[in-house]
């Protein structure tokens, strides 16, 4: 072999080694980053998960997370959190069960559920308990 064409396949197979080693530590960089986000992923169903499973969710999660969108700025005429003015009517009107049974089937521009339809009878009776706590 002349010693110009060992030179040329020096760096060609150098070449292509550098080519691999690029590809290499890019796969590499992936599989780093990969399970850290699996992790990641992995608590955040876990905490999830337990709070679907592991008992009911408090009055005021499942207000914020369903019910707040609409009882915060009363949309719609939604009854406002904490506003005895809209919310004495109607528990004059039908008490507590009554405005639950309406809350779980929907009434007017209230959906039922307010929307959580993952939330048991129980969650939402006590997100309206918490909406209409100390009026
Ligand atoms: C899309 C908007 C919207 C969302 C979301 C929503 N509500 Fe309502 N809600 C309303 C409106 C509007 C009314 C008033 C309905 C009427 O009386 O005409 C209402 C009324 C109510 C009432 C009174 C029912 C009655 O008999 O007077 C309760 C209780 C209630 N909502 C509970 C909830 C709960 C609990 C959530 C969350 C899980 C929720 N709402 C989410 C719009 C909403």
């Amino acid at each position: 072999m002349k010693l110009k064409t060992w030179f040329t396949v020096a760096a060609t197979a150098l070449t292509v080694f550098a080519a691999q080693a690029q590809e290499m530590s890019d796969d590499e960089i992936a599989d780093r980053i990969k399970p850290i986000g699996q992790v990641h992923v992995a608590g955040a169903q876990a905490a999830g998960n337990n709070a679907a499973a592991g008992g009911a969710k408090s009055g005021e999660d499942v207000y914020n997370s369903a019910c707040v969108a609409c009882h915060a700025a009363g949309v719609l005429g939604a009854p406002k959190l904490h506003v005895a003015a809209d919310w004495q009517p109607r528990l004059d009107e039908r008490g507590l069960d009554g405005v639950w049974q309406n809350a779980l089937n929907g009434i007017n521009a209230m959906p039922p559920r307010g929307t959580c339809s993952s939330c048991s009878d129980d969650e939402i009776k006590a997100a309206i308990e918490y909406m209409i706590e100390g009026i």
